[in-house]
């Protein structure tokens, strides 16, 4: 089939070169001209692996790029918004680029005879696709629902795996208003060994919102039993590995430590509370799981206190900067309440990581970066392991440079040995 996709950031471009790859036609839309021209040369606007082959094998081919709304509208059948959905300083969804990109579609359309079929695909609070997307799209389009057809169709895309996910998923989810729509919508993805789950847009929206919700409480939840086998001095990862054999609860997301970062988790679990506010509902759980995420950092430079005493002026060595392996992205990221922390009393922060040090240079442009761990932890007076970077599992005669050999480990990376003092977060 013919596609457009609107927006070509994480989800856009991801959902774009998949869709080419299971053999449909697709446009990619957006208002970021060198972005486009990028795209249009092969060359993808963020790094994902098996991206860059995906795009180059299709570029020029069935996928093409544009910043023209009316092109890429007339020349498919249906278009996904995969525009961001970022949070407002209280944590509430901002729908801005979301009304903007439906005012776009909804005036393209206006002009349009054939029938077409708008996908929300960006993570949106329950009844948006109803409630805002559908009423500007007949605003602008001056068309009537049955004169095109609506779906809301989640993704569920683990940032570093997100071509892997999209076409190895473990669930489709289709909800629209009217059968057609989603038959459409579900027959893009034939090809993929999948279920599609069918049912309606404001389903479909919460399904993504409650899966977010559910993994970052399992973490919260594995963080607060970690917080209180540390007290007993039972090893939390023991406990966990056995609750995990339940196949009621599952092995996986159980892993306690600094808290869980990035831009979904924190991001969806606050609009799901905002949402849950606005209609009358207050959510104690989901506040908690927050609280508790926030503490982890908290807890962390408390422990480095308890040995240390006074930090003022000590050298810090952070390793880890991103919110997880494999990855440059420092969004949400729990090293960089640590770091805050950290200099708010005064200590001297000498930092690494693999991919992160120069998006987190964007924040914090007065504290030293290093090129390898074992530059950050020379003449330290404790390492702090933020993120779960396999090279971390290794390090050894590096801790030598250090003055004082104290770790605090948020992540549960290294293995005791005699001659440091190894304190791990909740084990
Ligand atoms: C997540 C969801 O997994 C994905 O389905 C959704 O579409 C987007 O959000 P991602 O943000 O890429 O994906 O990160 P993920 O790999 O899930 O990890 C999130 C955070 O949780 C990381 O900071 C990680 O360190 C932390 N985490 C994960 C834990 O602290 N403990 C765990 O057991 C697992």
């Amino acid at each position: 089939m013919k596609i457009s996709v609107i927006g070509t950031g994480y989800v856009g471009i991801v959902s774009a070169v998949c869709f080419a790859e299971l053999g449909h036609e697709v446009i990619c839309v957006d208002v970021d001209r060198p972005k486009i021209d990028k795209i249009k040369a092969g060359i993808p606007p963020i790094y994902e692996e098996g991206l860059t082959e995906l795009l180059n094998k299709h570029a020029g081919k069935n996928l093409s790029a544009t910043t023209d709304y009316n092109f890429a509208v007339k020349n498919s059948e249906v278009s996904f918004i995969c525009v961001g959905t970022p949070s407002d300083q209280h944590g509430k969804i901002d729908l801005s680029i979301i009304k903007s990109a439906s005012a776009s579609l909804g005036d393209s359309l206006r002009t349009k005879q054939e029938y077409h079929i708008v996908v929300v695909k960006s993570t949106v609070v329950p009844e948006t696709t109803e409630k805002v997307v559908l009423p500007i799209i007949e605003e602008h389009s001056k068309k009537h629902l049955g004169n095109f057809g609506i779906a809301m169709n989640p993704e569920f895309l683990r940032e570093g795996k997100a071509v892997h996910d999209f076409m190895h998923p473990d669930k489709i989810v289709v909800g629209s208003m009217d059968k057609k729509s989603g038959d459409v919508v579900a027959s893009l993805y034939n090809g993929i060994d999948c279920e599609v789950t069918r049912t309606n847009p404001r389903t479909a929206e919460m399904i993504k919102y409650v899966n977010n919700a559910y993994l970052a409480t399992k973490i919260s939840f594995s963080n607060e039993i970690g917080n209180i086998c540390k007290i007993l001095g039972i090893n939390t990862y023991e406990v966990m590995k056995a609750v995990g054999r339940d196949f009621r609860i599952g092995p996986h997301f159980l892993n306690s430590g600094a808290g869980f970062g990035g831009s979904c988790f924190p991001k969806d679990v606050k609009a799901l509370i905002e949402k849950a506010k606005e209609i009358g509902y207050e959510p104690v759980l989901l506040r908690s799981v927050i609280s508790v995420n926030e503490m982890q950092p908290e807890r962390m430079v408390q422990l480095l206190k308890s040995r240390l005493g006074n930090i003022k002026g000590r050298k810090i060595a952070v390793l880890g900067l991103a919110f997880k392996n494999d990855t440059d992205d420092i969004r949400e990221s729990r090293s960089i309440p640590v770091i805050k922390e950290l200099l708010d009393n005064g200590a001297m922060v000498s930092a690494y990581d693999p991919m992160a040090n120069e998006n987190m240079s964007k924040i914090f442009g007065n504290i030293q970066y290093n090129e390898n761990a074992a530059d950050a932890l020379n003449g330290s007076d404790a390492c702090m392991i933020m993120t779960e970077w396999e090279e971390f599992r290794s390090l050894d005669k590096e801790f030598n440079q250090m003055k004082n050999k104290l770790i605090i480990d948020g992540r549960h990376m290294l293995t005791p040995k005699k001659d440091l003092e190894y304190v791990g977060l909740c084990w």
